[in-house]
């Protein structure tokens, strides 16, 4: 019997995980079936209920449901625990397991991917949410200098920076914040702004010709964002589609235990 995958999420149609799933299996010779399931708000506990029952063998989760699948699984990684959210269940006749591979596909990325480093580096990320949370520990784990967090609402972000400041040198604020006492190396865009067509309100001279502006939404073309940071002269604008292939890599290695090639597949969706 060809083994089941899913994502699950509201909405969820145009996800690209069946697309990346199913390229890394055709990659490594395996057959797999991996599909959307769209589930209405509060149906999403039943729905994974029923998938598990069906015989499927795992699922990923993505919004707006990360933080409620950490609610319903029966045991977490760490990496989920610091998160606060999952994007990956397991079972295997076993317990409902979740892990959040969400941090270390951005982490891959960057590092791997953009060849970037991240020791001693200064670090600017604008959102406070869920996205936000779910990078902060790898981010941190990487050894940057220092890290700030802005946001609209600016307690949030001071409440998730106290969260994180035993991991290391992070602080939190609003706008007015992003200004900072130096350049910034990297700057993240972790808000849900650009689902809305906006760009967080941060003036133009945060970006210089050595930031890299990073935004962890992705679209056809360039995000209004990484559109901004472009005019605002940043080194270089990098979209969230290699983080998606690289958390998508690492639920695959969860699952299958093996790594696939994420190369080959970003340059084909960049295609
Ligand atoms: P996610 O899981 O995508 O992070 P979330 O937890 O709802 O979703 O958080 C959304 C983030 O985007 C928050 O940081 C939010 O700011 P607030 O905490 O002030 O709500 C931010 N955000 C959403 N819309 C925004 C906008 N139009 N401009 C700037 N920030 C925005």
């Amino acid at each position: 019997m060809t083994a089941r995958y899913a994502v699950v999420g509201h909405p969820v149609a145009h996800s690209k995980s069946p697309l990346i799933h199913q390229a890394f299996a055709t990659q490594l010779g395996r057959v797999l079936s991996y599909e959307t399931i769209d589930a209405p708000p509060g149906d999403f506990a039943h729905v994974v209920r029923q998938f598990r029952q069906t015989g499927g063998a795992g699922l990923n989760v993505t919004v707006p449901y990360k933080q409620e699948a950490y609610a319903l699984a029966e045991q977490v990684s760490p990496r989920a625990e610091q998160a606060g959210a999952v994007n990956t269940l397991a079972w295997a006749d076993g317990p409902l397991t979740g892990d959040n591979t969400d941090g270390i596909g951005l982490l891959r990325d960057l590092t791997h991917n953009q060849r970037l480093t991240l020791a001693g580096r200064r670090l600017l990320v604008l959102g406070a949410g869920g996205a936000a949370r779910g990078i902060l520990g790898p981010l941190l784990e990487a050894g940057p200098a220092a890290v700030q967090l802005v946001n609209r609402t600016a307690q949030r972000a001071r409440d998730l920076a106290a969260l994180f400041r035993p991991l290391g040198p992070v602080a939190g604020g609003g706008w007015e914040d992003a200004a900072g006492e130096g350049a910034w190396d990297l700057i993240i865009n972790a808000t849900a702004a650009s689902l809305e067509g906006q760009v967080p309100p941060v003036p133009a001279r945060v970006v210089t010709d050595r930031t890299v502006c990073y935004d962890l939404a992705y679209a056809d073309g360039p995000t209004v964002f990484l559109q901004w940071a472009q005019a605002a002269g940043a080194a270089r604008v990098v979209d969230g589609l290699g983080m998606l292939v690289e958390q998508a890599a690492a639920a695959f290695v969860l699952w299958h235990g093996v790594r696939p090639d994420t190369a080959a597949v970003i340059e084909a969706l960049r295609r």
